[in-house]
């Protein structure tokens, strides 16, 4: 069960102000954190609540010519997004913690991120490897000239459909983290 401490003084919030100035570094970097975690659950919430049914919905040449045009842009989008989303997070975390142990891994609120940091992790690597790995092997198919591996084909989209599934499920996980983070922080 989590208990609501309250963080000790020394660490800073990045709203707090110490001489009554904004902290700019602070509240850039979570601005940028949070627009790019957006830009990564959001494409993926995006992609399994909207594309994926409405991929299903066309016929076979306009799907193969849509999947064409896709992929090479979600293959950089995704994990171009994700990266950041990470990068940003673990520097936030970092300066919010003011690098001191006692705060990043000795309190509550540490803790709730270190965990979020090692699920980001994870999703980061299922994707990488099950969502954008299947994806640019349907391409690899979808740009043959006569490919005759439809099977292949299917436990490929399969695949990446999987990935986008585990993704969403950890990336909604993380955000709750994120909110319990900021709350008891
Ligand atoms: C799926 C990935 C992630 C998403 C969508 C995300 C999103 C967010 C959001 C929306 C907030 C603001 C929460 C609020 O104001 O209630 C936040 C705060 C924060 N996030 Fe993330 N985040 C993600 C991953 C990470 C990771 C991997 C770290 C690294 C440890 C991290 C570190 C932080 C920190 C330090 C804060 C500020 C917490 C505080 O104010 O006490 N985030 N994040």
């Amino acid at each position: 069960m989590l208990t609501a401490v309250r963080a000790p003084r020394w660490i800073n919030t990045g709203l707090s102000v110490a001489h009554g100035v904004a902290d700019v570094i602070g509240l850039t970097v979570r601005f940028f954190h949070i627009v790019f975690g957006v830009a990564w659950i959001g494409a993926i919430m995006y992609s399994v609540g909207a594309v994926r049914r409405a991929l299903a919905r066309m016929d076979p040449a306009a799907r193969k010519e849509t999947m064409k045009h896709l992929i090479p842009v979600v293959t950089r989008y995704v994990p171009g997004s994700a990266a950041m989303t990470i990068l940003l997070g673990a520097i936030l975390y970092l300066y919010l913690g003011g690098f001191n142990p006692d705060a990043l891994i000795g309190s509550d609120w540490g803790r709730i991120l270190l965990v979020a940091l090692v699920l980001a992790l994870i999703a980061f690597g299922i994707g990488m490897v099950l969502g954008i790995g299947s994806a640019k092997k349907v391409l690899a198919h979808l740009q043959e000239e006569s490919c005759a591996h439809g099977p292949e084909v299917g436990v490929l989209q399969k695949r990446f459909n999987l990935a986008q599934f585990i993704v969403l499920g950890l990336g909604l996980w993380i955000l709750a983290l994120m909110v319990i983070a900021t709350e008891i922080h």
